[in-house]
Order: structure tokens, then sequence, then C-alpha cells
């Protein structure tokens, strides 16, 4: 059972007069999260009050936190400064044979394709990209492409321009039979759509905070299975080896790291601005529940899809589509400045590929929904 979550505009610092309907271009941090990160901004200003001990506590939490959102354990997280650099950590530890193919979608987000281009030119491999499926499903399309000469499949959970929605369940299982190795950026969904790793089984999985985990720039995490535990890291910083805790050893170089995926961490990881503000956010997410957020995103975007299809504006079907992300489809595309013109009105969505996202989150009220609609029209 989901419950419908009142809306949460109190927690967060928005004007009435603008309606932030763009969670997948960034979302605000909440007042809880700011005050967690002025906290951290004070603390330097005042680095006698910083001891060798309060470098481990921030990270430790972040992993178990996020663990806790993808049913994983903090054991398996590292803290990496991007997608891109969980991207390339996962580049690193994959093998992608000459001749055999790594899969990616058309129009995938770039931080989920270039390593993997990379790739394939130095190991001889190729890319093959799925193109986007007349009918919108692209769990079948995926599942058509998967065979004995795939390498790695690289996905997100729901496209980044439309909401497409993936059965990663299923694809995992397919891939596993396969024998490729599965990577997922899920920065468009993680923290509004539930995901289980121990269901879908991916080798790597890495997020962003900065969208639907309601945190930081600058800040992601990924999940490595542990059968790439003994695996390589992009870096090599002091903090990721066994025994960094203790600073007066530091010169007393080892080859062992701490356990499990900390040793994919990015130096400079406890970061004593970002993690108390990702921290504070993933605390609040959990605590409304990603199963609630998913079903108050899901009636408010149908909401949006019905109204906007009395428009002659389209949109990727309900049970395709991820409930919180919406992509209108103009007939003849997205009419030109019709972005910048909403913006001009404090109304913000944005524009990606031939769709204009349209991506609201707790903060939003009906009022938004309602001039956003209205400005829809005056548009038309
Ligand atoms: C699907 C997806 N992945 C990743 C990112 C951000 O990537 P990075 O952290 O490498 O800048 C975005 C930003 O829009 C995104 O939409």
């Amino acid at each position: 059972m989901t419950t419908q979550i009142p809306c949460q505009r109190d927690l967060f610092d928005i004007p009435d007069d603008v309606a932030w309907l763009n969670c997948a271009y960034m979302s605000p941090l909440m007042k809880s999260a700011v005050e967690a990160g002025e906290a951290g901004i004070r603390r330097k200003a005042h680095p006698w009050t910083v001891a060798p001990a309060d470098f481990f506590p921030g990270p430790e939490e972040a992993r178990a936190l996020f663990a806790r959102l993808i049913n994983a354990s903090a054991d398996e997280i590292a803290i990496v400064p991007s997608v891109s650099y969980g991207i390339a950590t996962a580049a690193r530890n994959l093998d992608a044979p000459a001749g055999s193919r790594i899969l990616l979608l058309d129009e995938q987000f770039p931080s989920n394709v270039y390593a993997w281009r990379e790739l394939a030119t130095r190991t001889g491999a190729r890319i093959d990209t799925v193109p986007r499926p007349a009918d919108d499903d692209w769990t079948a399309a995926i599942l058509e492409r998967v065979g004995e000469d795939l390498s790695i499949a690289a996905l997100p959970n729901n496209h980044w321009t439309d909401g497409g929605l993936i059965d990663l369940e299923r694809v995992g299982a397919a891939l596993r039979e396969a024998g490729a190795a599965l990577v997922l950026d899920v920065t468009q969904s993680l923290g509004a759509l539930p995901l289980d790793v121990r269901r879908i089984r991916p080798d790597f999985l890495v997020c962003g905070t900065y969208k639907w985990l309601l945190g930081p720039y600058s800040l992601g995490f990924l999940y490595v299975d542990p059968e790439h535990h003994g695996g390589e890291p992009l870096e090599h910083n002091w903090i990721a080896r066994a025994g960094s805790e203790d600073f007066t050893g530091l010169v007393n170089y080892r080859d062992d790291f701490q356990p499990g995926a900390r040793r994919f961490d990015v130096g400079e990881l406890s970061n004593f601005v970002l993690m108390p503000q990702a921290n504070a956010a993933m605390r609040q997410i959990l605590d409304w529940g990603v199963e609630n957020i998913q079903a108050t995103l899901t009636a408010r975007n149908e909401a949006i899809a019905a109204r906007a299809r009395g428009m002659g504006i389209d949109s990727v079907s309900q049970g395709l589509r991820a409930g919180h992300f919406l992509g209108l489809r103009f007939a003849g595309g997205v009419p030109e400045g019709l972005g910048a013109r909403l913006a001009q009105e404090n109304i913000h969505v944005s524009v990606r590929g031939a769709s204009m996202r349209v991506t609201p989150h707790l903060y939003n009220n009906d009022r938004d929904v309602e001039r956003f609609l209205d400005a829809l029209k005056r548009a038309l």
C-alpha cells in the first residue's frame, strides 16, 4: 500500500511565483540540507573543530543511507564526485573483448556514453545503440539485442528525455544468462522510483545526488557488486587505504584497502559541506518512502498528461513511462522558444531532444501545475 504525500513546499525555499517543474534538471535543496551545508562551511572556518575522527562518520552515514535506498549494504557503496567518475570506474573494471558489443540507448546521457566509446576504441569492441522503439517499449527493444556477443549493457532505469521506462529486473536476468555485465546510471530515477539491486543484480550502479536525491551538486554514489571489490580504483588516495583512521601512521604506506567498495572512493571524500546535505536529503526521502514519492508524482503527472492530451500534446503512455517523469511530445516538435517563454513567466521545465520534460516533485502545488497548463494553452 502506498500513500499520497501532501505538498511539502514548506520544507523548501521556493517563492510562490516560481513554478519549478524541473527536477530532472536540478532539484532545489531542502532548508534542512541548506542548514547542514552551512554548518559544514562554518566548520571549515574553524578547523580546530575538525578532528581526524570527523573525517569518517559523514561518508559512512552516506553509504548506509544510499545502501538502504537500493537494498544494498554500506560496504558495497563508494563515494564519487560525478556520474562520469562512477562510469569510468566501471569501464576500468569490465572486459569488452574485441568483436563484442557494448549496448547503449539512443540519445543516452553522455556521461554514460563517452567512457564506453573509449573502451570500445581501446579493445576493438563496438558500440551497439538500441534505436528508440516506435512503440516506446524499451525493455523489448533491449531484450531483442541481448546475445552471446554482448559484453556490457550500460543503461538507465528510465530515459532522461521522456521518462521511457526499462524493466531492469527482466533485462538483468537476460544479461546474466548471456554472460554480459550490467552498468546502471539511475540519476534520473533513484529517490523517486523504487529499485532493488538484489533483484536486478547490476555489476555497477551510479547515481548523482543533485536531481531526484534532492542533494547537492558534485556528489554521487557508486554501488559495486562484491565480485568487483578487488578491482582497480581510478585514483590512489590515502584515505581509501587500510588504517587511514590513524593520521599519525599515514606514511606507513600500505597496499591493502579499506573494506568493500571503499577502494573506489574519490579523494577528499570527507566533504564537510556536501556530505551533510546529501545525508539530510536521503534521510527525508527514506522517511517519506520512495514508493510513496513515486505514487504521489505518478498521480501528479498523470493529471498533467491527461490535460496536455486534451490540447493535442502526447507523451509516453503510463506503464511504459516512469511515473515521476513526464516528457511532452508536440506534433512537429517542441515549438521554438517555448521553454524560454515559459521561463519568462517563472514556469520552469526543460527541453531535451524532441520532448519537453515536466518533472514536478513534492514541493509543487496545484497552482504551479495550473500556471503551467494555462501558459501552455496560451502558447499553442
Ligand atoms: C541520466 C543522467 N546521468 C548523469 C547526469 C550527470 O552526469 P555527471 O555527474 O557526469 O555530470 C545527468 C544530468 O543531467 C543525467 O541526466
